[in-house]
């Protein structure tokens, strides 16, 4: 089954992978979908948060977590005083899943083929970012990153070691947007961001 391998150049830097991604056809999501929207942010960093897919806002503008859940992002990572400009921010599948309702494109959750088709990138953004901890926002990119069992619920707010990476989990900020007690939802997700960043034992 074809997947992104065989669009990933070996050994390349963070520019090289990124022009190389624009013409990824590693599964169908690129037929749809604007624009592959690749990972932004420092290279190296310390610090790499993986969200689910682009949404329209990204698909359109071909920038990561620019429509609501980033801007969702940018308050809790204010309230967590994490700095945007020095995170590497990413997505476990770099094009957009949707369905259209009319002229409304509705975002749909990548299928798990396609999250193990993607995931090529990902290994070589991990890679080039080096990054000291990756945050897995949400059950697609921590399934992504520590395999299709993984359950959120049990481990969110937890830092794990996985093939020698520092993974802290929460859930992601679309979540927190949609949550029926949002000030709950909001204050528990910067619980998580703060717990996250501390230096690990
Ligand atoms: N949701 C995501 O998971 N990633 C984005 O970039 C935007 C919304
Ligand atoms: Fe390639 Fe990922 Fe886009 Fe599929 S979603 S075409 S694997 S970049």
């Amino acid at each position: 089954t074809a997947d992104a391998a065989q669009y990933v150049p070996e050994g390349a830097d963070w520019a090289a992978l990124r022009s190389a991604a624009v013409r990824c056809h590693g599964c169908e999501l690129h037929k749809d979908a604007s624009q592959t929207v690749f990972g932004e942010g420092p290279v190296p960093a310390r610090l790499m948060m993986v969200g689910e897919c682009p949404g329209d806002h990204e698909d359109t503008e071909g920038h990561v977590f620019v429509g609501p859940a980033g801007r969702l992002l940018d308050k809790a990572f204010k309230a967590a005083r994490i700095d945007r400009s020095k995170t590497y921010l990413t997505n476990a599948v770099k094009h957009f899943r949707f369905t259209e309702r009319g002229r409304r494109r509705i975002h749909q959750q990548p299928l798990r083929g396609q999250v193990v088709a993607c995931f090529p990138w990902l290994r070589e953004e991990i890679r080039v970012v080096k990054p000291r901890l990756v945050v897995v926002l949400g059950a697609v990119a921590a399934k992504a990153v520590l395999g299709p069992s993984f359950k959120l619920t049990e481990h969110r707010g937890e830092v794990l070691e996985h093939d020698g990476l520092q993974v802290g989990v929460t859930v992601h900020p679309s979540a927190v947007v949609r949550a029926e007690n949002f000030s709950e939802a909001f204050d528990a997700f910067v619980a998580d961001l703060v717990a996250l960043k501390k230096p690990q034992k």
